[in-house]
């Protein structure tokens, strides 16, 4: 399968929000309500200066999109964040996912990250497993945090000690 990663461009917007919606919808079911406004990403790529810059990683295939990762690097403290990622469902599981960490791993490393966090659900198993084969390990936990009755489990990855 021919995979292409790209930044995000201006015209992504609506379908990144249809990814995130159904991608997630994937384990939070009926608790996912409504779209992101797609101008959320366009605002998120938009944060570039001396303390902070951010990075929406597009994957394509066949020139169509079909995964997002949002990635955040906080220059002043060497801290990435990997805000969300999602794939679109009937994608899942052919590398796609993985394909999107390693760009958003050279951002990070580029900008000299020291760390990178994460959070995911606990019901979320399956990018639990994915988190752990990206090198993350888990560092603690949020109770009832997005959702009453789910908690959120912290994650990083430690790119020096
Ligand atoms: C998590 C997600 C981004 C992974 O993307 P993906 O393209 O399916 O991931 P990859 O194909 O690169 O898989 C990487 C690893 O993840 C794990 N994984 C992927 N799919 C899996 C599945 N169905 N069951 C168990 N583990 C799985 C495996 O360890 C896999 O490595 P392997 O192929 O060597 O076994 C995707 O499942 C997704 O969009 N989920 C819904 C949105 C979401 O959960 N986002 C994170 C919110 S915090």
């Amino acid at each position: 399968m021919n995979i292409n990663i790209r930044l995000f461009k201006d015209n992504d917007a609506e379908t990144l929000s249809l990814i995130q919606f159904d991608s997630f919808k994937t384990f939070l079911g009926d608790r996912v309500t409504e779209m992101v406004d797609p101008e959320t990403w366009r605002d998120t790529v938009a944060v570039k200066n001396d303390r902070q810059e951010n990075a929406i990683f597009v994957a394509e295939q066949d020139n169509m999109a079909v995964g997002f990762l949002s990635a955040g690097a906080d220059l002043r403290h060497g801290l990435g964040v990997l805000n969300e990622i999602g794939v679109n469902p009937q994608c899942h599981a052919k590398g796609i996912g993985s394909a999107l960490f390693a760009a958003a791993e050279k951002f990070w490393l580029e900008r000299g990250m020291r760390k990178v966090w994460t959070c995911v659900s606990s019901i979320n198993t399956k990018a639990q497993i994915y988190y752990l084969k990206q090198g993350f390990t888990a560092e603690g936990r949020w109770r009832d945090h997005f959702h009453e009755g789910i908690d959120e489990i912290l994650l990083a990855k430690f790119y020096k000690t």
